[in-house]
């Protein structure tokens, strides 16, 4: 059995479809990213499998029991990460994951919890005090305090700085390396390629692709090569192929044979004593196939 089970789910906000039939499963220990643009549906397809939204149609199951009739046994054995939450402002960090956490059965400790978020020096800070990329770091607290079997995590990182993003990278890896299921939604594509085994991408309430972020990466066969053309150098002199595209001194290749072309060109130069200055090959990101996905299916 699945952590997460959804067939067929569908959401309605009066007239407009928001989810649309859409089916996926996550297994234990798995992290499941959602990747869509803004209205694409993420955050209600999360709330639908917290427990915080009723469904219109369709199966949902998260730990063997469905959310729209589950009580304390679930509640105790979820965490979750709202998009924007509502805590006490006037709370401290110390004295909301108290509060929060004697909600839960077996919480973790909450020292533990708030070094595990980098928030120490913030302990006995007040929340309306943080900084946005602070608060966020103390929701994924607020996430973790119960020590949950499965995480939601809508938009987590959304905030922070570079560093920040990283340093709860590797929480959410080292939750994960102990058998926490994790269901993530971002926006970010890099934080989707470092985190998640496999890969939805939401466009209009449809599930329109899935599959680890190399599969999905390996859908967009061309690799890009670039480099600047050498001062006083035609086209013609580097053997470049019809696809090339050259914009002043700058060239751009996009080949599903980079090994060929590479060698052509690069041999052409290397023979006439050139250096190709800038030269990079580029894979397909993840970014690129999110972004042709989407660009399809828009209207
Ligand atoms: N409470 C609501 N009532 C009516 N429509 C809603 C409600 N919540 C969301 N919607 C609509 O449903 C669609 C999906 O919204 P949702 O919040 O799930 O998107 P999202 O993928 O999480 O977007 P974002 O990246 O901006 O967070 C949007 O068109 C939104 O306007
Ligand atoms: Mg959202």
């Amino acid at each position: 059995m699945s952590t997460v089970e959804v067939h067929g789910l569908v959401k309605d906000y009066g007239d407009h479809r928001a989810v649309d039939s859409i089916s996926f499963t996550i297994a234990a220990g798995e992290v499941y990213g959602l990747l869509g643009h803004n209205g694409a549906g993420k955050s209600t397809t999360v709330e639908i499998l917290e427990g915080h939204r009723h469904r219109t149609a369709g199966e949902v199951r998260v730990l063997g029991m469905d959310p729209a009739h589950a009580g304390r046994e679930f509640r105790d054995r979820i965490g979750i990460v709202l998009q924007s939450s509502a805590v006490e402002r006037e709370l401290t960090v110390r004295e909301s994951l108290n509060v929060y956490g004697s909600c839960y059965c077996a919480p973790r400790p909450v020292a533990e919890v708030i070094e595990m978020v980098g928030l120490t020096e913030k302990a006995d800070a007040r929340i309306g005090s943080l900084s946005g990329g602070q608060r966020r770091r103390l929701d994924l607290a607020l996430g973790i305090i119960g020590d949950p079997e499965v995480l939601f995590l809508d938009e987590p990182t959304t905030g922070f700085d570079p560093v920040a993003r990283r340093q709860s990278w590797e929480l959410v890896e080292r939750l994960c390396a102990d058998g926490m299921t994790v269901l993530l939604t971002t926006h970010y594509l890099d934080e989707a390629e470092h985190l998640a085994d496999r890969v939805g991408v939401l466009v209009g309430g449809r599930l329109v692709t899935e599959g680890t972020p190399a599969e999905l990466m390996a859908m967009s066969p061309l690799t890009t090569i670039t480099f600047t053309l050498p001062p006083a150098t035609s086209a013609a002199t580097l053997h470049l192929p019809s696809t090339a595209v050259v914009d002043g001194a700058s060239v751009q290749i996009e080949t599903e044979r980079p090994t060929q072309v590479l060698a052509d060109v690069t041999g052409a130069a290397a023979a006439l004593g050139l250096e190709l200055d800038s030269l990079t090959v580029r894979r397909p990101s993840l970014e690129d196939v999110f972004l042709a996905l989407g660009g399809e299916a828009s209207p």
